[in-house]
This record gives structure tokens, sequence and C-alpha cells, in this order.
């Protein structure tokens, strides 16, 4: 590892709701530039580790720093103008809104210092969604909707994307397609911290992976590492090699 600070770092991070302690001394860290995946079975732990990150859910103790600033008690909203986005399981986009209303809301809100993309570039980016700009985002297919929603993240200025399951529900073309906008933004200089479930998905893409089991990081290492893992395959993400 080099010297340099990460983009982010937990360190030793406590969460949960209410009573309910969710995440236990969890650590990880994310250069910038790379893609990282955090995989583990149902209930372990991901998505509060990105409401955590994002500031939905509060640490109740560790630290979570990015660019070397603490901000494990700022909101969402204070996250997001430092160029944090969270693409949600459920893709949070307006259903009444159309496609371009949904891109220039998401313009509205996020991060101070802008190298954003303006809505006409991500309309030209997403040639899907250019083709269905007037169309209510209710009336998106699955595949879509996810990109509709990765979108709004390009649009509002994101450098680090938190991704939760994005290939979720979607036909085996379609992840494909949103395999490829995943590494389209990484090419564009984007950080991403993707969940996936489908861990063919996360070793197609990853740098790094680690892989969290009942609210604690229990393994870390490449795509390469992991495919040859066959024991941590098994135990933790009940796929047999
Ligand atoms: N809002 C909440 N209130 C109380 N408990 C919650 C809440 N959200 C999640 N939990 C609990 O926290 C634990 C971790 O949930 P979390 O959603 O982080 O898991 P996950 O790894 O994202 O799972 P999945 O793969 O099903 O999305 C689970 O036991 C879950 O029941
Ligand atoms: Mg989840």
């Amino acid at each position: 590892m080099s010297d340099r600070v990460p983009l982010l770092e937990l360190e030793d991070v406590d969460a949960g709701y209410g009573e309910t302690r969710v995440l236990h001394d969890l650590s990880l860290a994310i250069e910038e530039g790379e893609i990282v995946s955090l995989i583990g079975r149902n209930g372990a732990g991901k998505t509060t580790t990105l409401r955590s990150i994002m500031g939905i859910v509060t640490p109740t103790s560790g630290m979570i720093a990015y660019r070397g600033e603490d901000i494990s008690h700022l909101d969402a909203t204070a996250t997001a103008r430092r160029g944090l986005s969270l693409v949600p399981e459920e893709r949070q986009i307006f259903p009444e809104l159309t496609v371009r209303e949904n891109l220039e809301l998401a313009s509205y809100g996020g991060a101070d210092d802008v190298d954003s993309l303006s809505v006409d570039a991500a309309l030209e980016t997403f040639e899907n969604l250019a083709e269905r700009e007037g169309n209510a985002g209710s009336s998106l297919s699955g595949g879509e909707q996810q990109m509709l929603a990765i979108a709004r993240a390009l649009v509002a200025g994101a450098d680090l994307i938190l991704l939760d399951e994005p290939t979720e529900g979607l036909a085996p073309y379609i992840v494909q397609d949103v395999m490829e906008i995943i590494e389209d933004l990484n090419d564009r200089g984007i950080t991403v911290l993707l969940i996936e479930q489908n861990v063919h998905v996360g070793l197609a893409l990853a740098d790094r992976n680690y892989v969290i089991n009942q609210g604690e990081i229990v393994w870390e290492g490449t795509s390469a590492e992991l495919e040859a893992d066959e024991e941590v395959l098994d135990r933790y993400l009940g796929v047999t090699a």
C-alpha cells in the first residue's frame, strides 16, 4: 500500500439501529480510482456499511475519513456536498418525473466543487435514457432505472459512488450493460464501492474485495485471490467454485 491518504477509510466502525449493533470494528480503505467490492450474505451488514459512510446511519464508535477528513458525524446532505453518492438498492428515482427532470433535480443536490456532468452530457452518455428523456421514471425498465440512478450520481458530481446491488433483479444481458457502465464511470476517474450478491459481477469488476460476515470484515484480497479461495467462497458466500 502507498503512504498516500486513502480516498475513504473506515476504522473500527461500530454502527446499527437503536439497540441493535450491526457493524463491529469494521475497517476498510479505498484508494482513489479503485473499484472495491464488498460482498457477503443477506443481512451481513453491507447496506448498513454504505449508510454509515453516507451519513444516513451514524456510527456509535470508530472513524470514517474522506480525503483524510473525519466525516463520521456528517449527515447525508453534507457527505453529498463532499462528492459522495449512494445509489441505493431501491434505486430511488422519482417515478412521476421524466428522465430529464430526474437528472435536473440531481444536478441541484450534489457536490460543491463541481466537475459534474451536465444533464445533456449525461443523456449523451446513456443512449437508452436519451431516447426516453421525456418519459416518466415509472415507465422505465429495471435496467433503465438503474442507469438513471447511476446517471443521477454522475450529474450530482460524485467522486465516490456507493452502489448497492446494482444488478439485482436484472436480466443477464442488462447486467452486462450495467457492468460496462460501472467500468465507464471508473474510466472517468470515479472511485466505486460496489456491493454485489452476484460474486461473479463483483469479481469481474473489482480491483480488490472485502468479504463481510455478521458485520465484520473476515477477508480481503484481489479478485484472483478470492477466486482461488474455495474455502472463503463456500463459507461466507455460499459459492461453489
Ligand atoms: N432499519 C433497520 N432497523 C433495524 N434493523 C435493521 C434495519 N436495517 C437493517 N437491519 C438489520 O441489520 C442487519 C444488516 O442489514 P443490512 O441491510 O445492512 O444487510 P445487507 O448485507 O445489506 O443484506 P441484504 O443482502 O439482504 O441487502 C440485518 O440483521 C437487518 O435485519
Ligand atoms: Mg443490503
